[in-house]
């Protein structure tokens, strides 16, 4: 029979029971789920609710259980629904029909409402953790390349020469960005839902306060209603790393883009490159394209649980059992793209020659000109379009403004002088947009120096707040 049997006289369909079920993903909660049942087990037992012997022998049971799932001789079964049902069921197999207390004061709704909330909790922080080694990468990386130049693109066009660090540090901002999402979020799961009940709290002499401390949580949730229907955590957590899916797949374009002959920017490890069945000269850059592919189901997973969510009356619904798949998918999906993102960053190689090479064509550095004559007092509007007619004049006669005379370049204003050449190389282009987060390389200097200090102080961040991720107490 059964868990919940007792008043049904009908057994329910073979299809209806594998429609119900969940334990086929959220088996992945075990952990969570007996570590959350010994705090209530604890608390019922402080509260002479249960005897302490029971709470002794419910302790040893599910300790029992938790060797048996994590050495995969644990039976799961379907019939039994969910996670929750099979250790509650096994439990009661194992140490008798004192088993049955642990559910004393307690619902499947507050149970699965604290088991997720415990699992997103975990991962977020790996996902910080992960993150933090990233920004890392990328920090070292710009460390290593501080005075190589490379063109800087807008519109995918040509436009201002830049240093690779500042482009690999632009990176890095976006994934301090993230970083700081994803601990806000683990700062923000402080609440803890155990004892809400079914929905409306409980008759019995309960203590959440001490529950929620056995967990790590500083206090208990506020309202039994809200917490059982409660997945907003869910939805940030999808929705920070739909966001740094974006971040990634960006990177993955502009790595897929570089490494074609066309660019010939940098060079991709063998190790995140694979070849063509037919094509014998191939190497394609699928670990980017995977990576670019990839926030199309982390999109998808966060318009799944919006939708989930969206038109649910208080308070528990069971259209919340479909939240695990699309967070399960999330979190594997984004702890895998770290770390290969980490390791190919790692083995990237650059042509430091053709990126300088292309720094310095097609104009790029114009802008001075412009500048110069804007600086000797020229309106800049008329410096622009003065400048804009000597580049009409290189085009048509072929040449890069480099090779200009002064003499040629005064038919377009008297006010040039001979530094003008020394205006116009890339390395004074870059080394003069010294504003504050500009490319030059004290500006680049700065940023890297600012990433060290942001490195070191969230590590130990990291390991003060690493105690509360999952039941430090128990
Ligand atoms: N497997 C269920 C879920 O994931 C557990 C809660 C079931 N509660 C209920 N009242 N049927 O949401």
């Amino acid at each position: 029979m059964k868990p919940w049997g007792g008043r049904f006289t009908e057994k329910t369909k073979d299809i209806v029971d594998k429609f119900n079920a969940s334990i086929s993903f959220d088996k992945k909660l075990f952990y969570e789920d007996i570590t959350g049942s010994i705090a209530h087990c604890k608390m019922l037992e402080k509260q002479q609710i249960i005897t302490h012997q029971e709470c002794e022998k419910i302790i040893e049971g599910l300790q029992i259980i938790l060797e048996e799932i994590k050495s995969g001789n644990f039976q799961f079964r379907e019939d039994l629904e969910d996670i929750h049902m099979n250790i509650e069921s096994r439990l009661i197999e194992l140490i008798g029909e004192d088993g049955g207390k642990l559910h004393t004061s307690r619902s499947r709704n507050d149970q699965v409402a604290l088991d997720i909330r415990l699992y997103v909790k975990k991962n977020t922080f790996h996902a910080a953790e992960l993150l933090l080694t990233l920004i890392d990468k990328f920090n070292q990386k710009a460390v290593m390349t501080q005075d190589a130049l490379m063109p800087g693109f807008t519109h995918l066009q040509q436009a201002q020469p830049i240093l690779l660090a500042h482009h690999l540090l632009a990176y890095s901002e976006m994934f301090k960005r993230d970083f700081r999402r994803f601990i806000t979020l683990f700062e923000n799961l402080n609440e803890c839902p155990l004892g809400a009940g079914a929905l409306a709290g409980t008759t019995f002499p309960i203590d959440r306060n001490y529950s929620a401390n056995l967990l790590g949580f500083a206090k208990p949730t506020s309202n039994s209603l809200d917490t059982v229907a409660d997945r907003d955590f869910i939805v940030e957590f999808i929705s920070h790393s739909s966001i740094f899916m974006t971040h990634l797949s960006k990177l993955s374009e502009e790595l897929i883009l570089w490494s074609t002959s066309q660019f010939n920017f940098v060079e991709l490890s063998d190790q995140f490159s694979t070849g063509s069945s037919i094509m014998p000269q191939k190497k394609n850059p699928d670990i980017p394209e995977l990576l670019r592919g990839k926030s199309g189901r982390v999109f998808g997973n966060l318009i799944s649980i919006l939708t989930i969510l969206k038109s649910l009356p208080l308070a528990y619904n069971k259209d919340l059992q479909e939240d695990k798949e699309p967070l399960f998918d999330t979190v594997e999906t984004i702890i895998n793209s770290i770390i290969i993102t980490t390791d190919m960053i790692d083995e990237l190689k650059f042509n430091f020659d053709t990126l300088k090479y292309w720094s310095g064509k097609n104009f790029s550095t114009a802008t001075e000109i412009a500048d110069y004559l804007a600086a000797k007092g020229v309106p800049f509007r008329t410096a622009h379009r003065i400048t804009g007619e000597i580049v009409r004049m290189c085009i048509d006669h072929s040449k890069q403004l480099s090779d200009l005379t002064l003499e040629e370049l005064h038919n377009f204003s008297p006010k040039f002088d001979s530094d003008i050449f020394t205006f116009i190389t890339p390395e004074s282009a870059v080394n003069r947009r010294n504003s504050y987060g500009g490319t030059s390389k004290e500006s680049v200097l700065f940023q890297i120096e600012n990433n060290n200090h942001f490195i070191k102080s969230n590590i130990s961040k990291l390991k003060t707040l690493k105690g509360d991720i999952i039941c430090s107490n128990i």
